[in-house]
């Protein structure tokens, strides 16, 4: 019998998520525990990154976030953000034309502006190169907090208030939404988390209000796709209430 590939999995696609979020966490703690160097796992990290974006496209998700870097992750020593932003830059160069070719449109969430300017040229690059493309959304979470993205969000609502091209009574959910960086995106169905921690990392905190969460012990590098597939499966098997009850029990007296 055959693995798990995407090629003979059948999930329904009624039931499939939008949007599928992923902490690409446990990078250092798959390096430490190989005697290695944390850069290690950043590098084995990266190659697992391509096999979940092909996999996801292939499932037919149509939205994928990748967490790469927070804004808090810039407080790691010098030398670990240095090697993220020259693997960054290399992922971005070498996948550019895989993601082309694949019909995946790549966007950034997050400050773009901030990282290095070899690392915006190249991000730009691509995002040019697949701004047509409709088969899949990769956002990838580049020195992306929440708690900024509101802030941000809140400074620009302020000052079109302040220009008078908006009205205090104006203020909506949607209107917030569309000043988020996931503006014109579902919210993430599901949230998937690796390594075993059981914190969001100011990841999404507006918009995962009802998003499913699985949280699996496997640290990143050593995730797989057919655990990927598992994950889809599990989500498909839950009850989104979003408040209201149960469908099967809805006719109740
Ligand atoms: C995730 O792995 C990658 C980034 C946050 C950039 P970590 O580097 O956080 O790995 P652990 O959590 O130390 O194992
Ligand atoms: C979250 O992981 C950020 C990314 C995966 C990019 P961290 O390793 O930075 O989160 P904490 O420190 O464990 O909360
Ligand atoms: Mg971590």
């Amino acid at each position: 019998m055959k693995s798990n590939s995407t090629q003979d999995v059948i999930l329904n696609p009624e039931t499939l998520p939008s949007h599928v979020a992923i902490i690409m966490d446990g990078n250092g703690r798959w390096a430490k525990k190989k005697m290695l160097n944390r850069i290690k796992g950043h590098e084995q990290g990266s190659q697992i990154v391509r096999s979940i974006v092909t996999a996801a496209r292939e499932l037919k998700i149509g939205t994928l976030t990748l967490y790469a870097f927070s804004t808090e992750n810039w407080a790691r020593p010098k030398h670990e953000v240095k090697a993220l932003m020259m693997l960054l830059k290399k992922s971005i160069v070498s996948q550019r034309e895989e993601l082309s070719k694949n019909n995946i449109r790549l966007n950034i969430i997050g400050q773009k502006h901030k990282l290095p300017l070899d690392v915006q040229k190249e991000l730009e690059v691509t995002m040019e190169l697949t701004k047509n493309n409709n088969k899949m959304l990769l956002n990838l979470a580049l020195s992306y907090g929440s708690r900024e993205e509101i802030t941000t969000a809140f400074k620009r609502i302020a000052e079109k208030i302040e220009s008078k091209d908006l009205d205090s009574r104006d203020i909506t959910q949607d209107l917030i939404c569309d000043h988020l960086y996931t503006r014109a995106m579902p919210d993430p169905d599901l949230i998937i988390r690796t390594s075993g921690e059981y914190r969001l990392s100011n990841f999404l905190l507006w918009q995962a209000a009802y998003s499913e969460i699985y949280i699996c012990d496997t640290l990143w590098p050593d995730f797989t796709e057919s655990e990927f597939i598992e994950i889809l499966k599990n989500f498909q098997k839950r009850d989104r209430r979003f408040g209201k009850v149960a469908c099967s029990t809805s006719n109740d007296g």
